[in-house]
């Protein structure tokens, strides 16, 4: 039970209640935007390579990247797969024009990209880039409802290369794509961790990293790892939305060499996720180091963070891992750097790689574990206000494994490497360290009031597992099949107001009026709205119960009421008189008696619980005890409102003598 350490006796007390609602389904159809460029008919032939699906600044966009051998004005024609006739592209198709420039010397060639916008959802596309005569192949991808629930994946280290076999590196990249989009064809997202190749500039390893077929249908978030930043050919094939490209998001300061860097940032279905190039960590090398990555983490979270009901950062370098690079100086310097500020920032959850190990952090705020109770591999964690759970993702491909290392003697905090109190042979920041030499990947399932974070096995000891095949791995996995779980924790989301409520008082001492949000403080979901005839949308639902307890000898009167604000989804909003309610005595105490009924303003005006609104009260003189008050909650609202998926916070306010 989440309940109030400050429940006054005289004045009033504030807590707040999130409320939730409402996908009103009004068939928003997002036009394709209008200057589209004219296909252009060039004579010259190009060889077009390495074409890959990524991420657009939201979901109504894809990037499409690519290679060409010539140096040609090129373009991205795109059509409803419906649309399309024996494959080919009807007049109605249209084309999006591409930027790019040279190859650095050592690749060759030319880069291409193009942004493919006002996509709608529940669609499927194809697609092809080159010019008229030139066209590649189709490819296809496919939109899905743009509110509501989804899932990612996340992949942490194919690193092509690293076990000096090419080819059952790209096999086992391969399967793991193949293992983990089989079990979640419809995963929206596909995260990187980092490292795509081993040698940023190696082109043969970029096409083994590329060979999946589904990159050019799921779209891939590019994360630059410390093996990608020494060359441009990560950011040559892989162009991201949103990205500031100075001198400050480089490891060296500057952009124009060769190497590649930026941090950039994009909103899918209300989760805001933040990418950061971590190889830039230390102003002492010339670009911003740690510090400008937190400016520029604050100023997207101030710019974009209500646009968002999540907030998912990405880097490559782990700070909490358990395994080789636990102990690295780099990564204690960002231990220490990032910590408060992602907590401060309200961050949901970070997504590293980099040690080849997977793990998952205990609740971390202000660099210490949250809750010191929290216990090893807990399968629900509450973060509280600050709380943020770190991940660390093995490698996808089985390329590289690194052995979990064992803690010191430096603490259990900030830098510190010591041991976990609750097990020894952990790291202290850790909840569950797992290396058993196959491959595995993350799933994220994104729940309107829950994330659930999966790790999944892709492979088993056999091939293909290329560091267990070159014996530079021992495989220690038991027997687990494909698609068996490594671990498993639901993240419950914080919506109090403020950190007191979180403190856990389960009753009022002797002598005194307080109340509490009786049991977790989920979030109030009314669901998806009700469409009456196109006249009005309704949603119902009830409040958690808010326990009451008076035990005062003056057996003066109480009251508890609560107004709600208007609703918003981004910058979209309707008022919160729209939203009626009927108070209840959900069990019965303390002079308890429900307030009035209080109808929507869409019924015959009024102002609804614009205003505050009493939920229940007592009379002086009345009994002492306990109460639990409720309300079922009535929602109309007009069928002028766009859809959405909005939210208010109901503010509840108590009153005593
Ligand atoms: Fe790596």
């Amino acid at each position: 039970m989440r309940t109030s350490n400050s429940a006054s006796a005289l004045g009033p007390v504030r807590r707040r209640v999130v409320a939730s609602t409402v996908a009103a389904f009004l068939g928003l159809g997002v036009a394709f935007g209008s200057g589209l460029a004219a296909p252009a008919f060039a004579a010259d032939s190009a060889t077009l390579s390495g074409i890959i699906l990524g991420v657009g600044s939201n979901e109504t966009q894809r990037i499409v990247t690519w290679y060409s051998s010539a140096d040609t004005a090129q373009q991205v024609q795109l059509a409803p797969t419906s649309s399309l006739v024996d494959g080919a592209f009807p007049a109605s198709a249209v084309t999006f024009a591409a930027s790019g420039a040279a190859n650095i010397a050592t690749s060759g060639g030319f880069n291409r990209h193009a942004t493919l916008t006002g996509l709608k959802e529940n669609t499927g596309y194809s697609y092809r880039v080159g010019f008229e005569g030139n066209w590649s192949s189709a490819y296809a991808f496919k939109t899905q409802s743009f509110e509501g629930d989804y899932d990612f994946l996340f992949y942490g280290d194919p690193q092509i290369g690293s076990s000096g076999n090419l080819a059952k590196d790209q096999a086992g990249w391969v399967d793991t794509v193949n293992v983990s989009l089989a079990a979640n064809p419809n995963a929206e997202i596909l995260v990187s961790g980092g490292d795509q190749v081993e040698t940023a500039n190696t082109e043969a390893q970029w096409d083994s990293f590329l060979a999946p077929t589904q990159l050019k249908s799921y779209p891939w978030a590019a994360t630059i790892g410390n093996h990608d930043v020494g060359g441009k050919a990560y950011e040559q094939h892989l162009y991201t939305p949103n990205t500031d490209r100075s001198g400050a998001y480089y490891s060296n300061g500057t952009p124009s060499s060769n190497t590649s860097g930026g941090d950039y940032w994009y909103i899918y279905k209300d989760t805001l996720f933040i990418d950061l190039n971590s190889n830039s960590y230390a102003t002492a090398q010339g670009g911003g180091g740690d510090a400008a990555h937190l400016a520029y983490v604050t100023d997207v979270i101030n710019q974009h963070g209500t646009e968002a009901k999540w907030k998912v950062l990405v880097y490559h370098h782990a700070i909490y891992s358990p395994a080789d690079h636990a102990k690295d100086a780099d990564n204690k310097i960002r231990r220490v750097d990032f910590s408060q500020k992602f907590s401060d920032l309200g961050v949901d959850l970070v997504l590293q790689g980099h040690d080849h190990s997977y793990s998952r952090s205990y609740l971390i705020k202000n660099g210490a574990k949250a809750d010191a109770t929290e216990q090893p591999g807990a399968a629900d964690v509450y973060p509280g206000p600050g709380g943020v759970l770190y991940v660390t993702a093995n490698s996808a491909s089985g390329s590289k494994y690194y052995d979990i290392t064992q803690p010191d003697n430096s603490g259990t905090s900030g830098a510190g490497n010591g041991a976990d109190p609750l097990d020894a042979g952990k790291y202290w920041y850790n909840s569950v360290q797992n290396q058993e030499h196959v491959r595995s990947y993350v799933k994220v399932e994104v729940r309107n009031d829950k994330l659930v974070v999966q790790d999944l096995r892709s492979g088993t000891c056999a091939a293909p597992n290329a560091a267990v095949e070159l014996a530079k791995s021992p495989c220690t996995e038991t027997g687990q099949a494909v698609g068996s779980i490594v671990d498993k924790v639901t993240v419950h989301p914080y919506h109090g107001s403020g950190q007191d409520i979180q403190v856990n008082v389960p009753n009022a001492a002797p002598g005194e009026f307080g109340w509490t949000i009786d049991g977790y403080n989920g979030l109030v979901d009314l669901g998806t709205a009700v469409d009456h005839n196109g006249d009005y949308f309704e949603a119902t639902g009830s409040i958690n119960p808010i326990a009451v307890s008076d035990s005062r000898r003056s057996l003066a009167p109480w009251s508890i009421s609560a107004g709600v604000s208007d609703f918003k989804d981004g910058a979209k909003t309707f008022s919160g008189s729209y939203l009626g309610w009927t108070p209840k005595v959900v069990t019965a105490g303390a002079g308890a008696k429900a307030g009035a009924a209080v109808g929507s303003a869409y019924d015959g005006g009024g102002q609804g619980l614009s205003v505050s609104r009493g939920l229940g009260s007592a009379d002086q003189g009345h009994a002492r005890g306990t109460a639990k008050l409720g309300a079922d909650l009535d929602l109309k609202i007009p069928g002028s409102v766009d859809k959405g998926n909005y939210r208010a916070t109901l503010t509840i306010t108590a009153l005593s003598s």
